[in-house]
């Protein structure tokens, strides 16, 4: 079940700064204990800094959710970019197109209860992260 969300357009590292700010208060909100919320907080830097330097700027959604057990936070990365054409070598840690470790995709799954990606060559990146209260 979804509730409310909030929009945040990432065109620059200043909405990436914005987007690790809502998270941490979204993640506080719902009691996300300390370490969960930085681990959440450190997930949504590493993919919002993706959105933003592979996919050309896209937009991240925070919406709070609850399964009937317990509450949760959902994130949605979205970017119209150039996609991910093999998924398995982008998971691989030190694989990098760019500048980076290699490292951001891989630790981000790894951070989050739930990691869901569509990707296809030529039409954008959405990947949808979910971290369950406990
Ligand atoms: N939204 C995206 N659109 C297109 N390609 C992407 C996207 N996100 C990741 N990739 C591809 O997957 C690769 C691995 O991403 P990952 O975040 O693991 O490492 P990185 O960003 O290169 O380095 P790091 O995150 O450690 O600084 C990237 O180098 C890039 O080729
Ligand atoms: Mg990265």
């Amino acid at each position: 079940m979804n509730q409310q969300g909030e929009l945040i357009q990432v065109n620059s590292d200043q909405d990436v700064v914005r987007v690790r700010q809502l998270v941490r208060t979204v993640a506080v909100a719902v009691k996300l204990s300390l370490v969960d919320q930085t681990k959440l907080v450190t997930a949504a830097s590493e993919l919002a800094r993706n959105t933003l330097v592979y996919g050309g700027g896209g937009t991240v959604e925070v919406t709070t959710v609850d399964n009937g057990r317990r509450p949760g936070i959902r994130i949605v990365f979205a970017d119209q970019g150039p996609g991910i054409v093999d998924l398995d070598l982008a998971f691989t840690d030190g694989y990098t197109t760019g500048s980076g470790l290699g490292l951001g995709l891989s630790g981000a799954r790894r951070l989050v209860d739930e990691f869901d990606i569509v990707t296809a060559p030529g039409a954008g990146t959405s990947i949808t992260v979910t971290k369950w209260c406990r």
